[in-house]
């Protein structure tokens, strides 16, 4: 598992099956996430602004991860659409399958995707407690910005504002 060439890496839209969100509701809850559920997938999917990696061993979801584009721009001369910034909406791996550079090889599909839509900085947000987490971000190059005092509830707690510049 430590080659990350055995992963098949892509990206979901529109057309994503209901079988492929049933797996990815299923890791959610194997990790514990917050509940979004098959709609709210959905609805972020059809976003013009949202993108998603997965990584799959064996046809098999065993990773993904939800990031909006924000703050639009547009280059003279083009029509493209850029984006300043992005933020991690959701990122998780199958606890089978923890610690193996999954996650890594997710986040650098996000970085990848970002620098192609001229993201300059990655936010996230993540609980103060979740250390593996924030020790996780900090070894793929975030770091802490503040501290947000009691953004999460049940349980109620402070969540960790963390970046990462692309430049
Ligand atoms: C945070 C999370 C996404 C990290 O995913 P992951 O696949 O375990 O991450 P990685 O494998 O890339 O890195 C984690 C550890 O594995 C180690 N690792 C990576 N590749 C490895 C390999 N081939 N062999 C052994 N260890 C390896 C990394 O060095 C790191 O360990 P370290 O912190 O001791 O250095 C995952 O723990 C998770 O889904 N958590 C639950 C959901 C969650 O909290 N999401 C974040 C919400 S903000």
């Amino acid at each position: 598992m430590s080659d990350n060439n055995i992963f098949e890496n892509k990206i979901l839209d529109s057309d994503t099956t209901k079988d492929t969100l049933n797996e990815i509701l299923k890791i959610q809850k194997r990790c514990g996430l917050s509940k979004w559920t098959i709609k709210d997938y959905k609805n972020e999917f059809n976003r013009i602004d949202s993108r998603q990696v997965i990584v799959t061993v064996h046809k098999t979801i065993v990773g993904f991860a939800v990031m909006r584009l924000i703050i639009p721009y547009q280059t003279n001369g083009t029509s493209n659409l850029f984006f300043e910034e992005a933020e991690i909406f959701n990122i998780a791996v199958d606890p089978k399958l923890q610690n193996r550079g999954v996650g890594k090889t997710l986040l650098e599909k996000l970085v990848a995707v970002s620098l192609s839509s001229g993201v300059k900085t990655i936010w996230l947000e993540v609980r103060e407690s979740n250390y593996k987490a924030t020790n996780f971000y900090k070894k793929n190059n975030f770091y802490y910005i503040y501290t947000r005092q009691n953004y999460y509830q049940s349980p109620s707690e402070n969540a960790w504002i963390m970046k990462r510049n692309l430049e």
